[in-house]
């Protein structure tokens, strides 16, 4: 049991209450919409992990007032605690020593996870039995059994969860996928995705952000048993799961390629070639490094059609269908942190449908679980229709 920071309040325990109030029927699906629209309003959140990420999420939130409230933030480290509370919430936030304590004291309806990989499933299961609502930095978890231990730990409890999948928000894949939900392309022929940068911090040890001195974002990443393996199951995650969003079907076999070009630290991959077979007979294609970035103006992600085909970054979407002239589509730059955040609140407290829901995070580790075993056996791996199995 980890301690709070600071002193302890008296915690008024009306959060369950106040929570289970308007679920008449506990939720069993895994499907993260929510049925109990105008509930936790503001929705009062939790923040565990107040490195870069807790940061970053920190000012997601705040965009988002006043239908969130950060009221309890919790690290290992004091100071990045109250930092964070500092920041984000003019230090109205308590800060604590775990999530342990942060659960116990604190008045909370979800709770934000920003850790290291292997505390990802202790921490969705312990906000879950506690009975909050979960927002959870990728990767789901490191492991099958893991993903079937969260599954079956969102069903008991009936919570909603949400995988932060902020790259979903990207307004042109946005468009991009509502063109293709309204059936402009015709059947799928290619889908690929590209998640590339030269990760000169990675190399160098250089923080992301200020943390204590000598401290560092990317020190526990070069421990594959916290990390879970290299770039493919880290930043990787990213081009997977856009991947999966553009695809019209379930993958259903994987093969790839990786490397070490540029990072050389932690014995693992910085790059991977993953290649896929979907249901429907399309053919997927990721490409995903730490050693080398984008062209410039390259697409980070293209579908391609029996109509014609799509393509784009973040924030510039071309079409070229074949009965039509090509057009080019320019937007906005979105802050994709604070959309995911708004997504969630529109999920808990409007009834919205999940985008970003356990299946689609199940989905990705299978795949990239996959990604991993066909190339350390030089294979082509099937995958089963149960995301958790391989
Ligand atoms: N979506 C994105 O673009 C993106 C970018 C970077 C990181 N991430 C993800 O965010 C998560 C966190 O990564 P990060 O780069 O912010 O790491 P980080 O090292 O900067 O921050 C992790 C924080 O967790 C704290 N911590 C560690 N163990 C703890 C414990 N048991 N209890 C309480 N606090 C503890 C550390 O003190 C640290 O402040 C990872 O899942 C990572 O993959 C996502």
């Amino acid at each position: 049991m980890t301690p709070p920071h600071g002193p302890r309040s008296p915690a008024a325990h009306r959060t369950t209450a106040r929570h289970n109030a308007p679920m008449t029927t506990p939720r069993t699906s895994l499907d993260s919409s929510s049925s109990t629209s105008h509930f936790a309003d503001p929705l009062r959140v939790g923040i565990v992990g107040a490195g870069w990420m807790g940061v970053t999420h920190g000012r997601a939130w705040a965009a988002n007032a006043p239908r969130a409230r950060i009221v309890a933030v919790a690290d290992a480290s004091q100071p990045r605690a109250q930092s964070l509370s500092d920041e984000a919430t003019s230090g109205k936030a308590r800060t604590y020593a775990g999530l342990d304590s942060l659960l116990k004291e604190a008045d909370v309806d979800a709770i934000d996870i920003c850790l290291p990989h292997h505390l990802h499933k202790d921490a969705i299961l312990a906000a879950a039995r506690a009975g909050k609502h979960v927002l959870c930095e990728k990767p789901l978890c490191l492991t099958l059994d893991e993903a079937k231990a969260i599954r079956d730990g969102l069903r008991e409890t009936g919570v909603t969860f949400m995988a932060a999948h902020n790259n979903l928000f990207a307004p042109a894949l946005v468009e991009a996928r509502r063109r293709l939900d309204a059936g402009e392309l015709g059947p799928l022929y290619f889908v690929r995705s590209t998640e590339s940068g030269r990760n000169v911090g990675y190399k160098t040890g250089q923080p992301p952000i200020d943390l204590a001195p000598g401290e560092s974002s990317w020190s526990w990443r070069r421990d594959p048993a916290k990390s879970g393996g290299g770039e493919v199951i880290d930043t990787g995650w990213h081009g997977m799961y856009r991947l999966l969003a553009l695809a019209r079907s379930r993958p259903v076999e994987v093969t790839a390629m990786l490397g070490d070009y540029f990072i050389h630290q932690s014995g693992v991959e910085d790059t991977g070639a993953v290649l896929l077979r979907f249901q429907d007979g399309s053919i997927g294609f990721l490409l995903t490094s730490w050693a080398f970035g984008e062209l410039p103006g390259a697409f980070r992600f293209q579908a391609a059609s029996e109509n014609g085909g799509l393509g784009g970054t973040a924030t510039k979407l071309q079409i070229a269908l074949h009965d039509a002239a090509p057009a080019e589509q320019t937007f906005e730059n979105a802050n994709t942190f604070a959309a995911e955040v708004t997504h969630f609140l529109d999920v808990l407290q409007r009834g919205a449908t999940g985008l970003a829901t356990w299946d689609h995070a199940a989905r990705t580790l299978q795949c990239i679980l996959a990604a991993y075993r066909a190339a350390a056996d030089h294979r082509t791996i099937h995958l089963p229709e149960d995301p958790t199995e391989l």
